[in-house]
């Protein structure tokens, strides 16, 4: 496995073999980051994954000082997963000046949900997502449906831009009670620990309730909302959506339900695929 830098040394790397599969990631990598690699080497194709923490995306009060950089254990679980090169770009490397030009999201997409807490999160994360298949120009990318609007909005993105590679959806890898495996998790105190399974069991309600053959969306909202807060969460958002575009519920159209809110000073996001029909 090479680690690699520079743009110029990576395409270098990358001269004369198949377009790669890329799976780009902020590092600080866990069983959901390798499922992603697993899904890429499946490909046939060599595997790039690239580890860069993207001071674009982060708001002015987020964490992207403190963000959890690890790459000496990150180069080491990346050697065992099938990867042939671990990008890791210096700032300077792909912000050799400051950014200019930005990708602007499709504003159906981008605008609610996190986009509506997070300002500027999906411009940050549609320009470096550019950047790194430009420096890779990959035969496909893959994104966890951990972050699934980030998924929908880089595949909207892609198709907009005409970009010529094929974005894979990786399933959500769980830990212990049904936590989404996160960087962030390691934020969390003991207690905070116990407590966080609490976002996911919301969500698995809503699932139930609409096997249930329950059709109000907006009360199971609610109830989702106001179960995290009576347990001390500070709830951002429990959103019941389309799963194509992020739209309003409509009967027979497939839905997914999107929740984000913070423990102490912890914000965690996670979604699950609500039952199509009632059971
Ligand atoms: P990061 O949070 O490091 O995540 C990298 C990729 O891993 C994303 O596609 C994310 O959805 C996926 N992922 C994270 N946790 C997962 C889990 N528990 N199961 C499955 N997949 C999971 O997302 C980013 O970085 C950045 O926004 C990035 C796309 C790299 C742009 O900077």
């Amino acid at each position: 496995m090479k680690v690699i830098e520079r743009i110029a040394d990576l395409r270098a790397a990358l001269a004369g073999r198949d377009r790669a599969a890329l799976v780009p990631t902020m590092g600080n990598l866990h069983a959901g980051h390798l499922s992603l690699v697993r899904i890429a080497a499946a490909q046939g194709t060599p595997v790039v994954a690239s580890i860069f923490v993207n001071r674009l995306q982060f708001g002015p009060d987020e964490d992207f000082a403190r963000y959890p950089r690890t790459i000496e254990r990150d180069l080491a679980m990346l050697a065992q997963s099938g990867c042939d090169i671990v990008f890791t770009p210096r700032e300077a490397d792909l912000y050799p000046e400051p950014q200019a030009c930005f990708v602007q999201p499709r504003a159906a997409l981008a605008d609610g949900l996190e986009g509506r807490f997070r300002p500027g999160f999906f411009v940050g994360v549609c320009t470096v997502v550019l950047k790194l298949i430009n420096a890779v120009q990959p035969r496909s990318a893959v994104f966890g449906k951990k972050d699934y609007q980030q998924l929908l909005v880089v595949r909207d993105m892609v198709a907009q831009l005409s970009l010529p590679v094929e974005i894979l959806a990786a399933e959500t890898i769980r830990g212990s009670e049904g936590l989404a495996l996160s960087s962030r998790n390691a934020y969390l105190g003991d207690t905070e620990r116990r407590e966080a399974p609490r976002l996911h069991a919301a969500l698995r309600d809503i699932d139930t309730a609409a096997r249930a053959g329950t059709r109000d969306w907006a009360a199971l909202e609610r109830r989702a909302e106001a179960g995290l807060a009576a347990h001390g969460w500070q709830v951002d958002y429990v959103g019941i959506r389309r799963r194509d575009n992020l739209g309003e519920p409509r009967d027979g159209i497939p839905l997914v339900a999107l929740a984000a809110a913070t423990l102490g000073s912890t914000r965690l996001i996670d979604n699950l695929e609500i039952a199509d029909q009632p059971r």
